[in-house]
């Protein structure tokens, strides 16, 4: 019953959009100059690192807030992923919304893999942001230029090719968010979400699971538990050093062991 407007609106509203696609063509960002920022220790000290190990001209041409937002989930992945190198990589990305982090994917796997290639998938790709782009046209700014990259406009559930790598950047564990960023409450179902990422994963495949807040921490353990899968590790808090960040993060992963 509770909320039994929003989501008879945003059934409605999402039928439509997915009926009636419109955007603005060929979205473009002020590209920012990493000179003009003035890091501090811990920040520097991140940033150096990143830059030795990875070839961040990749990030050039994305706003400062994209910018950092690369760096952050860049440092995510190489903190969290096994890094192994191998003959090739599939790599998938649940609920991709615009894919301005699609760089930092594209960056840290192409390093385990010359043969990449790289999926992100979006339920609700033809939403309509403030500057009248939808995600679907934006995305294909963020992933100019990067081969074998896929933004697919879908249902993840009914999504049935296999991966070596799943990333998962704040899936809907609670029906608050998802009603808030307007979506059918029928899509509610984070038990068989979670279980059909598992299932996608090919042998030593690993799903790593970022969750924004303690509660959702917790809530996401629960699921764990409810699904049976074993965590690698509870979630654990991500460190938010070029402080971009409201909220605390979480991240937990999950290996197909079989
Ligand atoms: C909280 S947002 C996170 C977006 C993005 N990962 C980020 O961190 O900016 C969750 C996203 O998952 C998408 N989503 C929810 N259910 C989905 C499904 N079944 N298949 C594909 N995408 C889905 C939503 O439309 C939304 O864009």
């Amino acid at each position: 019953m509770g909320y039994l407007f929003d989501d008879l609106k945003n059934r409605f509203d999402f039928f439509l959009r997915s009926k009636i696609t419109f955007s603005r063509k060929n979205y473009r960002e002020k590209a920012c100059d990493i000179d003009e920022f003035e890091l501090t220790g811990a920040q520097n000290e991140l940033y150096d690192y990143l830059n030795k190990k990875y070839d961040l001209s990749i990030f050039k041409g994305l706003n400062s807030r994209n910018f950092f937002e690369n760096l952050y989930f860049l440092s995510v992945f190489d903190k969290y992923f096994e890094q192994k190198n191998m003959g090739e990589i599939s790599v998938l990305d649940i609920g991709s919304k615009n894919w301005s982090y699609v760089r930092s994917e594209y960056l840290f796997f192409k390093t385990l893999s010359e043969n990449l290639i790289l999926n992100g998938i979006e339920l609700d790709a033809y939403r309509l942001c403030s500057n009248f782009y939808n995600r679907y046209e934006i995305s294909k700014f963020y992933k100019k230029d990067l081969k074998n990259t896929e933004y697919i406009a879908g249902d993840f559930l009914k999504h049935s090719q296999k991966y070596d790598y799943i990333v998962w950047i704040l899936p809907f564990i609670t029906e608050y968010p998802l009603i808030k960023w307007g979506l059918p409450l029928e899509y509610f179902k984070p038990e068989e979400m979670l279980l059909h990422a598992y299932d996608l994963l090919k042998p030593d495949g690993e799903i790593l699971i970022i969750n924004q807040g303690e509660k959702e921490a917790e809530i996401q353990t629960e699921l764990f538990k409810q699904t049976g899968l074993a965590a690698e590790f509870t979630p654990e808090k991500i460190d938010d050093i070029f402080g971009l960040l409201k909220n605390d993060r979480y991240c937990s992963k999950v290996i197909n062991r079989n």
